[in-house]
C-alpha cells in the first residue's frame, strides 16, 4: 500500500476497488457508427488512459435509447446486440489494470445534433418549453413514457453488467434529461413528477430502484449530479436548484442504493463552470454551424460567435459568473459539502491537474477521488508523471477548451497548438486514436 494518498486504493462499492484516486472523467467524441455500435477507434481511445495509469475510466455519454442521443456517431447501449462490443472494450481497459464504468444517459431536450434517427421530432423532456440558450425543441413526457424510460435505464445497466463492465453511472448532471426533471428552473409539471423536490427527484429515484431490482445490490452504481444548476448563463432564465437541494437528492440516491456520487456543476453543457477555462469564440464560429439547425436560437448564437464586434456580448454572458473562481477544483467546495452529508464516496470533477491540490483535497476529506477529463486529454499519462514525482506535467493542459469545441466535427484530442512543436505534431498526436493499443480488437 502506498503512503501517498493519491496512489492509495479506494473501495468505491462492495465489489469495486480502484487502484488510485484518479478516474478518467467522461469524454464524448465521434468515435462510433451511426447505428450506435462502437468502433475500434473508441477502444484505442479508452485504452490510452488505462495504459496511462488511471484507476478507472468513466465512459462518454452513452444513450440508453436512440431517442436520447446528443450527437449522432456516439455509441449507445440500447440493444443486446452491442453487448459483445462493450465487452471487448471493457476487457481492453481491464487488461491494463483499470476499471470501466459506463455512463447511462438520455439527452432530454439538450440534443445538439439529432442525426437521422431524431431529425424533425422534438425530444422528450420534463417540460415542453424549448431549451433557452440554443432553443432546442422538446415535449413533456407522458407518465407512460416515463415508465418506458425507467425500463430503458434498467436494461442499459443490465447490458453493462452482462458485458462484464465494472459499473454504471447515471448522468443526472449538466442539463441532460434527469436534470430537466430535478431542476426547479426547468420542470413545470403538475403531476407526481413535478412541484416539490421529492416529486422532481422521483424519476431519478425510480430509475435507481429499477436498476437495483434488475442488476442486484452488488453491481456498482454511481450518480453524477450538478451540485448547483441555479447558475444560468442567461440572466433572465428561471433559477434552478441550489446546493441544499442537491445535498438532499444525493442523500435520497444513497438511501435507494447508489454507491457513489460524482459531483459536477452547471445548468447545461457546456457551461461557464464546466469545463472551466476559456471559450475561444473564433473556433466556436467554425464548429457551431453544425448545430445551427438544431435549435431555434442557433443562428442568433452563430452570429454572436461569428462577428468579432458581437463577441463581447457573449463573452460577458459566459464569463460573468467565473469571477474569483479557480479553474482547478472549481466545484471542490460543493463536493466537500455533499461528502459531509452522505456516507458513500464522493468524486469531484473540474479542472484538476496538480497532484498537490488533489492530495490536499483528499487529506482534508473534501472528496475521495477526482475525475479528470481535459488534463488527461492533454497528457494521457498524467498519473504516471505524478507517480514519477511531477506535480504538474511538463506540457500542461491550458484549459483552452479547444478539445471540447472540436468535438462535434473533428476527432477527439488536444487541439492546443501551443503545446506542440508544430501543427503537424499536434495532428500526429490526435491521429494516434486510430492505432490499436490492445491485443483485443474488433474483427473487421
Ligand atoms: C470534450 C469533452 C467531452 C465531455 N463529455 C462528457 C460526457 O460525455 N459526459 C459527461 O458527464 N461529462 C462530459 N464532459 C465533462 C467532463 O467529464 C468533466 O466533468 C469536465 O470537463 C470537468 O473536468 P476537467 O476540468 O478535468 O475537464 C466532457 C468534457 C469534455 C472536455
Amino acid at each position: 500500500m502506498s503512503d501517498d494518498i493519491l496512489f492509495s486504493p479506494l473501495k468505491l462499492s462492495r465489489n469495486l476497488e480502484i487502484k488510485n484516486r484518479v478516474l478518467r472523467s467522461n469524454i464524448s467524441g465521434r468515435f462510433d457508427n451511426e447505428d450506435g455500435s462502437l468502433t475500434q477507434t473508441r477502444i484505442n481511445w479508452e485504452t490510452k488512459f488505462a495504459q496511462g495509469g488511471v484507476g478507472a475510466i468513466i465512459s462518454s455519454y452513452v444513450p440508453v435509447l436512440m431517442e436520447g442521443r446528443i450527437i449522432a456517431g456516439y455509441a449507445t447501449i440500447h440493444s443486446d446486440e452491442f453487448i459483445p462490443l462493450w465487452k471487448t472494450l471493457g476487457n481492453a481497459v481491464q487488461e491494463h489494470g483499470a476499471k470501466f464504468i459506463l455512463q447511462l444517459s438520455h439527452s432530454g431536450r439538450q440534443m445538439d445534433l439529432p442525426g437521422v434517427h431524431n431529425q424533425m421530432r422534438p425530444s422528450l423532456s420534463a417540460t415542453s418549453n424549448a431549451e433557452t440558450l440554443h432553443g432546442f425543441l422538446c415535449r413533456a413526457m407522458s407518465q407512460g413514457e416515463i415508465a418506458w424510460l425507467v425500463r430503458a435505464f434498467a436494461e442499459g445497466a443490465r447490458r453493462a453488467q452482462d458485458a462484464g463492465l465494472d459499473g454504471v453511472e447515471l448522468h443526472a448532471a449538466n442539463g441532460y434529461l434527469f436534470t430537466q426533471f430535478l431542476s426547479s428552473g426547468i420542470n413545470d409539471r403538475t403531476d407526481g413528477y413535478g412541484g416539490s423536490l421529492r416529486n422532481r427527484a422521483r424519476f431519478l429515484l425510480e430509475v435507481i430502484a429499477a436498476i437495483r431490482e434488475t442488476v442486484g445490490r452488488d453491481f456498482h452504481l454511481q450518480v453524477k449530479l450538478s451540485a448547483v444548476d441555479r447558475n444560468n448563463v442567461l440572466p433572465w432564465e428561471k433559477k434552478g436548484n441550489d446546493l441544499t437541494d442537491t445535498i438532499q437528492v444525493a442523500q435520497w440516491c444513497e438511501v435507494l442504493g447508489a454507491d457513489a456520487i460524482h459531483v459536477s456543476t452547471g445548468s447545461l453543457f457546456p457551461h461557464p463552470l464546466n469545463p472551466p477555462g476559456d471559450l475561444p469564440l473564433e473556433l466556436l464560429a467554425v464548429t457551431y454551424d453544425a448545430m445551427i439547425s438544431s435549435g431555434v436560437h442557433g443562428f442568433r448564437n452563430f452570429l454572436l460567435f461569428r462577428y468579432p464586434m458581437l463577441r463581447p456580448i457573449f463573452r460577458w454572458l459566459w464569463f460573468r459568473m467565473k469571477r474569483g473562481l479557480p479553474v482547478e477544483g472549481v466545484s471542490r467546495n460543493e463536493a466537500a459539502a455533499i461528502r459531509a452529508a452522505v456516507t458513500i464516496p464522493v468524486i469531484s470533477t473540474g479542472g484538476y491537474q496538480s497532484a498537490s491540490l488533489i492530495r490536499e483535497g483528499l487529506e482534508n476529506g473534501e472528496f475521495d477521488a477526482v475525475a479528470i477529463a481535459r488534463s488527461l486529454v492533454a497528457n494521457n499519462d498524467l498519473v504516471k508523471q505524478w507517480a514519477a514525482g511531477a506535480d504538474l506535467p511538463e506540457r500542461p493542459c491550458t484549459y483552452c477548451n479547444k478539445c471540447l469545441l472540436n468535438a462535434p466535427k473533428n476527432p477527439m484530442g488536444c487541439y492546443e497548438e501551443a503545446r506542440f512543436e508544430s501543427y503537424q505534431a499536434m495532428i500526429d498526436e490526435i491521429m494516434t486514436i486510430y492505432t490499436p493499443r490492445s491485443r483485443l480488437v474488433i474483427p473487421r
